[in-house]
């Protein structure tokens, strides 16, 4: 039977008297039955919903909670962000094994039911892990996305740093919303919450918050979707590592998944005869969070000269100056980044070009390189660091 799922969501929803869930999963299934084209169906669901009492009508609409939203209880943040995110399918690449995997999540989660009744269901919960600006937290929210249930970003931060041991009863609050509520649930910057046991200032506290949270996931039924992403995974403890079944590591982007993140940030903006293959090579090391940052400076400066396409040399030039940075090389003046982007990519950034780029004469190009030798060193040192 199609949406068996959600009728029994709603009947466990029913026989634990939790209303709110019964409502939330109605709610739901409404949805589904009218993306499906049983229109009629969802509008008795959703008739039958407005007759409930007033906090259950929000569940009629399916991109609002009818549970409240967990707050920490003294500084009277929500601990849960809710966002429907639309990551379309375009602008999400990921590395083919990676791809994958993620497919194969969906598609576990999409049939949980039927794989349970087969007894081979593992509980639907992934892991996140790799570098800054790798796709994360873009992946939460493209399964979200692709899932069609909102994503409940669990706030870290107002969870821990609230009241010692406030931080156990936050936590039950989040989790018991997640049972109630069709989302998926991010624990995004996990480590915070995660870090290995005994190796911290406040060990006990520590302690006492990993314990909370493998309790609070061990009693999480296995439909519900949750993900955690971290940055840190060496710092994960073993025993939560267990418990995401699913895993995917990120890494900064291959050639080939560079070349793509290049084409489709830089959109209609390219401009034609752009050497993609020097981009590719130039941005090796590079994050596709940096990738993206670069493409949108270069294309904000394309917008506000109103031309329609975005300067080759300026993408590079951006590119450049966010590599310095990344090695942790500041350049305060402009004659620093013409030292640098000179010493960087000598060919492609001649005495002219540099002159256009900067708006100056190339005499004054030629004077600021004077010290270029000097700074060839200590870009080569830097690189060798
Ligand atoms: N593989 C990718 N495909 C498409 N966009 C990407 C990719 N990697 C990064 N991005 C872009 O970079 C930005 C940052 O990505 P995201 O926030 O998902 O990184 P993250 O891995 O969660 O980083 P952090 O560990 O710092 O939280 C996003 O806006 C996203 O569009
Ligand atoms: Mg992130």
């Amino acid at each position: 039977m199609e949406h068996l799922s959600e009728v029994l969501k709603i009947l466990d929803g029913a026989l634990k008297a939790n209303a709110s869930m019964a409502g939330n999963y109605a709610g739901l299934l409404a949805d589904k039955l009218e993306r499906s084209g049983a229109r009629e169906d969802a509008v008795r669901i959703r008739e039958r919903l407005s007759r409930a009492p007033a906090a259950m009508a929000y569940a009629q609409d399916g991109s609002r909670m009818a549970s409240a939203v967990p707050m920490d209880a003294d500084s009277r943040l929500e601990t849960v962000d809710i966002s429907y995110s639309e990551v379309q399918a375009d602008n999400f690449h990921l590395p083919s094994a990676a791809a994958r995997r993620f497919q194969e999540f969906v598609s576990a989660v999409t049939h949980y039911d039927r794989l349970a009744a087969s007894g081979v269901a593992s509980v639907n919960r992934i892991l996140l892990h790799g570098p800054p600006g790798t796709g994360k937290t873009m992946t939460a929210r493209r399964l979200a996305n692709e899932l069609k249930l909102p994503l409940a970003t669990v706030r870290c931060d107002t969870l821990i740093s609230s009241l010692l041991g406030q931080t156990s009863r936050n936590l039950r609050r989040v989790f018991d919303f997640a049972e109630q509520t069709p989302c998926v649930l991010l624990l995004d910057e996990f480590d915070a919450l995660a870090s290995a046991r005994g190796n911290e200032r406040d060990v006990g506290e520590l302690q006492r918050i990993v314990i909370a949270l493998l309790q609070n996931i061990d009693a999480l039924p296995g439909h519900v979707v949750v993900v955690a992403a971290t940055n840190f995974a060496q710092g994960i403890d073993a025993a939560v590592w267990r418990r995401f079944p699913y895993q995917i590591s990120f890494s900064n982007p291959d050639p080939a998944l560079r070349e793509a993140l290049w084409k489709s940030m830089l959109r209609d903006f390219a401009p034609a005869g752009l050497h993609w293959d020097e981009l590719v090579r130039c941005s090796d090391g590079v994050s596709g969070a940096i990738i993206e940052q670069v493409c949108q400076d270069a294309i904000r400066t394309a917008v506000m000269a109103e031309t329609p396409k975005a300067d080759p040399a300026e993408i590079l030039r951006r590119l450049g100056i966010a590599i310095s940075s990344l090695r942790g090389h500041h350049l305060p003046s402009i004659e620093d980044e013409v030292r640098w982007l000179r010493a960087w990519q000598e060919e492609a950034f001649s005495q002219r070009e540099l002159a256009r780029l900067y708006a100056v004469s190339t005499r004054q190009i030629s004077n600021m390189l004077r010290g270029q030798n000097a700074g060839k060193t200590e870009v080569e040192e830097r690189r060798s660091v």
